[in-house]
């Protein structure tokens, strides 16, 4: 080669280079603003980690409405105004199914092809059957679970808020979805299932995405999960044979075992994640802010009053007209999964989308906060109070929500379980309520800001002092 051809390959290799290093930062200008850190991989993930939930807002106030977190090798792409949300709820070019598949495959053990083949199903399935329609039928089971598990806490006690309310929901849910004394028959059995599940359900955001031995506890428990699920798969099947009306988990289970009947313990490990993780902590904010408010606190027993009479019924029935009167009691829960609501929901963007003047490129998921969006004042006046009555303008009649409510998700994959969760808090409420006069002896606590994955934990303790009327 001449000293000429040498020289011209080295002037269009470098201004090769340069085109091509033009070309990516023009494409990179386009994109969202990014905060990558400087360690690979990882990126930003210490400083997300620590505190993603308050991150997630200071991050918003630093570089507007649209930005990238690149950690731990995903690209996660938050949206928090109109253009953005619009995107995330209603373009076709983002996915939920692909989103969600990676997580249950690192905490349920469900492998990406049986999961995409069953999903859709499976969604239908879980739709119908806890859907408004259905809920009369589980009003009455919920009822008698609830009483019986408040017989347990005696005429009088102090006792933890949230070890309250888990103690209340976790037996009625499991029984009523599940089968009827399915794992809570004796003491030690209930220690060690809460012990697994308060482990799992801790660093199940951590277990979603980090290899399992970084996570020993949580894989331990988790097997436990398992375990106990490969154990009484055949009795939960059972019982549909006996005649009685099928549970939400039989039908699940009839519906996987066509397909890959190896893997029934690990949905009915995701059921139950699905069931416990959020309602139990809804119930523990709602009984929170009502026991804080002292007008909305008598407000609700005048109410109760007004349809049970004054306390002393034994295990008094509640029913569909009831709770119709207690709208109250639902505007008071709403509002609690309002200021409560899940740290983010997201999507997998599979065709790149274009938001305000960025270009969010396919592979990155887009994230949305409920949590923060339910404190944009545009939406919620007054986002920070406590106050039921903004309610009365939802059209709860017709089951639609307020606008910008997102708590359950939204569009076609929006919490198959919200109006089951709903139901069993209001019941939860009702009964305690009824039963007992209560009082809290700690201030309410603030949320934790360490999880993005469903409604956040209280940051400390808080008692809650009962008294059986008379
Ligand atoms: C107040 C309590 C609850 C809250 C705040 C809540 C919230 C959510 C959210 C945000 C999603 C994701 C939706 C999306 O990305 O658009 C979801 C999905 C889901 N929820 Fe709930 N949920 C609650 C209670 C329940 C209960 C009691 C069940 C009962 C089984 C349940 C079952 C599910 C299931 C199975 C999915 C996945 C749906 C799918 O695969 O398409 N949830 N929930």
């Amino acid at each position: 080669m001449g000293i000429m051809e040498l020289f011209s390959s080295l002037v269009i290799a470098v201004l090769g280079s340069c085109v091509l290093f033009l070309f990516f930062r023009l494409r990179n200008l386009r994109g969202p603003p990014c905060i990558q850190g400087w360690i690979p991989w990882f990126g930003a993930g210490f400083e997300f980690g620590k505190a993603p939930l308050e991150f997630i807002e200071k991050a918003r106030i630093k570089y507007g409405p649209i930005f990238t977190v690149f950690a731990m090798g995903k690209r996660m792409t938050f949206v928090t105004e109109e253009e953005g949300i619009d995107v995330f709820l209603k373009s076709k070019h983002v996915d939920f199914e692909l989103a969600v598949q990676n997580p249950v495959y690192h905490t349920a053990r469900i492998p990406k092809n049986v999961f995409l083949t069953l999903h859709e199903r499976l969604y239908v399935l879980m739709k119908g059957k806890m859907g408004t329609f259905s809920m009369h039928q589980f009003i009455g089971q919920l009822t008698e679970e609830i009483h019986e598990q408040l017989e347990d806490l005696g005429t009088h006690g102090t006792m933890d808020l949230d070890n309250f309310v888990r103690h209340l929901l976790y037996p009625a849910t499991v029984n009523t979805l599940f089968k009827k004394g399915l794992f809570l028959t004796d003491e030690r059995k209930i220690k060690e299932f809460y012990q697994h599940f308060k482990t799992y359900d801790d660093s199940f955001e951590y277990g979603s995405q980090l290899p399992e031995w970084l996570l020993r506890n949580w894989s331990k428990s988790k097997r436990w999960l398992l375990a106990l699920f490969e154990k009484n798969i055949e009795e939960m099947k059972a019982q549909e044979s006996a005649g009685h009306s099928g549970t939400l988990v039989q039908a699940i289970l009839d519906i996987v075992e066509m397909e890959s009947c190896q893997h029934s313990p690990n949905y009915g490990l995701l059921i139950l994640w699905a069931s416990l993780a959020n309602a139990p902590l809804v119930a523990f904010w709602t009984l929170g802010f009502v026991l804080s408010h002292p007008d909305i606190h008598r407000t609700i027993l005048e109410g109760i009053a007004s349809v049970f009479g004054t306390a002393g019924k034994d295990k008094m029935k509640v029913s569909d007209g009831d709770l119709k009167k207690l709208l109250f009691i639902k505007w008071c829960v709403l509002e609690a999964i309002r200021l409560r609501a899940p740290g983010v929901i997201t999507r997998k963007v599979v065709k790149p989308v274009k938001i305000l003047s960025h270009t969010v490129p396919s592979g990155d998921l887009l994230m949305l906060s409920p949590f923060w969006l339910h404190r944009n004042p545009k939406y919620f006046p007054e986002p920070d109070s406590f106050k039921p009555e903004r309610w009365k303008e939802a059209n709860l009649d017709k089951n639609a929500f307020l606008d910008g409510f997102v708590a359950f998700g939204s569009g076609k994959f929006q919490c198959p379980g919200r109006w089951f969760a709903l139901l069993e808090i209001q019941i939860c409420i009702i009964l305690v309520l009824y039963k007992y006069d209560c009082t809290l002896l700690d201030p309410l606590p603030k949320q934790s800001c360490l999880h993005l994955v469903g409604v956040p934990q209280p940051e400390g303790k808080c008692r809650i002092e009962y008294k059986q009327r008379t």
